[in-house]
């Protein structure tokens, strides 16, 4: 990128090398070329034609790209979560209806949207597991999710009216964007979701949210996961509105609610003090096993993620549901089981796989709701969150997972925020 600056030009890699020179950017297309002379900087295309493209000024502060008195980036990250939903939903409902002008689609448009594909990799394909529950259940339109290096080499259907959504941090995950230029090709209508202002993802799609995360240096997607899931929520609730499934009054609460889970977020940061003990018991195993049913099923992706990237620890997610199926065959004693236990509708189901597989000898950690006391008599550790909706307990649950994934690797000696053989940008196939 090429920064323009009042005492010169400069060019680099990325804003946080001349964010100190100044905050006006402009993000070079494939192809394009900029000249820089002391005074000047002229821009022209791969055909050699003078293009003026847009500056795009750089609003975050220095102190981002700092640890900011946190012993690590990934810490300070999960600690902004808080933040990051506040400034995604600003300015969100206006007169009680949900307003995303950057998707860029009228309300006839959004309204003829008969299927949803969401797209994406690692993390940001976990907030989309989420999103379908929501999409699917508050504006009744069935939702595909794929991870993008699968979507790109098979033949989805797509027609005119169907909408698919990009969601990447980075904003420069190549299978993700081949399987945005895919789509596009194919006549659907794509709706970016990203962290990087002026991005390829942002380029390249019809409309934009921009999740608000700000930088992100951690190589585990922390912040910006729950920026995704905070806006996907809003598009869920758009979607929903514009389908007149969901009432004025149900987006007004719905809506409020979500506002709420800055607030719980920033409970469950104030203790890690649970967290720290579940994962200390841990921290010697060779592998773990994270379950959850509905949102739990989804959540319990993301945290045996994150849990392996960071501490190399094997882990793997399952719908609890399917236990019975094989997983259970590795059970035996003191193997950790980690269970999203959260009150809503599977907790009575998620209970009986908690005690199928203490049965067994697990070691049990539940993340579950305060004031449940009856889940103490089938976890080893209890990890209570603040209680919200079903449809928020994404929002909540994940936050002690990453701090979960976060303690075990510092116990095991690991860089949390570089962890080896991963980059933040995966710009290649
Ligand atoms: C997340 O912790 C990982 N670093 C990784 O799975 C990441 O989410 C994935 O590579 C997708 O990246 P993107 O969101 O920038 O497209």
């Amino acid at each position: 990128m090429v920064g323009v600056g009042q005492l010169g030009s400069y060019v680099a890699s990325d804003i946080i090398a001349m964010i100190d020179a100044t905050r006006d950017v402009v993000v070079l297309a494939d192809g394009q070329v900029a000249v820089l002379r002391p005074e000047e900087v002229e821009f022209f295309d791969a055909a050699g034609n003078p293009v003026q493209p847009a500056i795009t000024h750089i609003d975050w502060d220095v102190d981002t790209a700092e640890k900011g008195g946190y012993p690590d980036f990934m810490l300070k990250e999960i600690h902004e979560q808080p933040r990051v939903i506040r400034d995604t939903l600003a300015g969100r409902l206006e007169g009680g209806s949900i307003s995303i002008d950057e998707l860029d689609m009228s309300a006839e448009e959004l309204h003829l949207v008969d299927r949803v594909y969401i797209i994406a990799c690692g993390t940001s394909y976990h907030a989309g597991l989420i999103a379908k529950n929501l999409i699917e259940a508050w504006a009744r339109i069935p939702c595909e999710v794929e991870v993008a290096s699968e979507f790109r080499y098979r033949d989805p259907i797509i027609t005119p009216t169907t909408l698919v959504v990009a969601v990447s941090q980075s904003g420069e995950t190549a299978d993700t964007l081949a399987a945005i230029r895919d789509a596009r090709v194919k006549g659907a209508k794509v709706f970016g979701i990203t962290n990087v202002v002026g991005s390829p993802v942002a380029r390249e799609s019809d409309g934009v949210i921009y999740t608000k995360a700000n930088k992100e240096i951690a190589v585990a997607s922390t912040k910006s996961f729950l920026g995704q899931v905070v806006s996907l929520t809003l598009l869920a609730l758009l979607l929903g509105q514009s389908h007149g499934t969901l009432t004025t009054g149900q987006i007004k609460l719905l809506f409020s609610e979500l506002a709420d889970t800055a607030e719980q977020v920033e409970r469950i940061l104030a203790d890690d003090t649970a967290i720290r003990k579940a994962a200390h018991a841990c921290v010697n195993a060779t592998s773990a096993l994270f379950i959850g049913r509905g949102m739990g099923s989804a959540i319990s992706y993301e945290g045996a993620l994150k849990l392996k990237e960071i501490s190399y620890l094997h882990a793997e997610a399952y719908a609890a549901g399917e236990m019975k199926h094989g997983p259970i065959a590795l059970i035996d004693e003191g193997f950790p089981v980690i269970a999203i236990a959260t009150r809503g509708p599977v907790y009575d189901k998620v209970v009986s796989n908690l005690q199928e597989s203490r049965a067994r000898g697990a070691l049990i950690v539940a993340i579950a709701t305060e004031g449940d006391e009856e889940i103490k008599r089938h976890a080893d550790h209890v990890i209570y969150i603040p209680k919200v909706r079903d449809a928020f307990s994404p929002i909540t649950a994940s936050v002690p997972l990453q701090m979960f994934a976060r303690c075990i690797a510092l116990e095991r000696g690991c860089d949390v925020d570089q962890p080896r053989n991963l980059a933040k940008s995966v710009t290649v196939e």
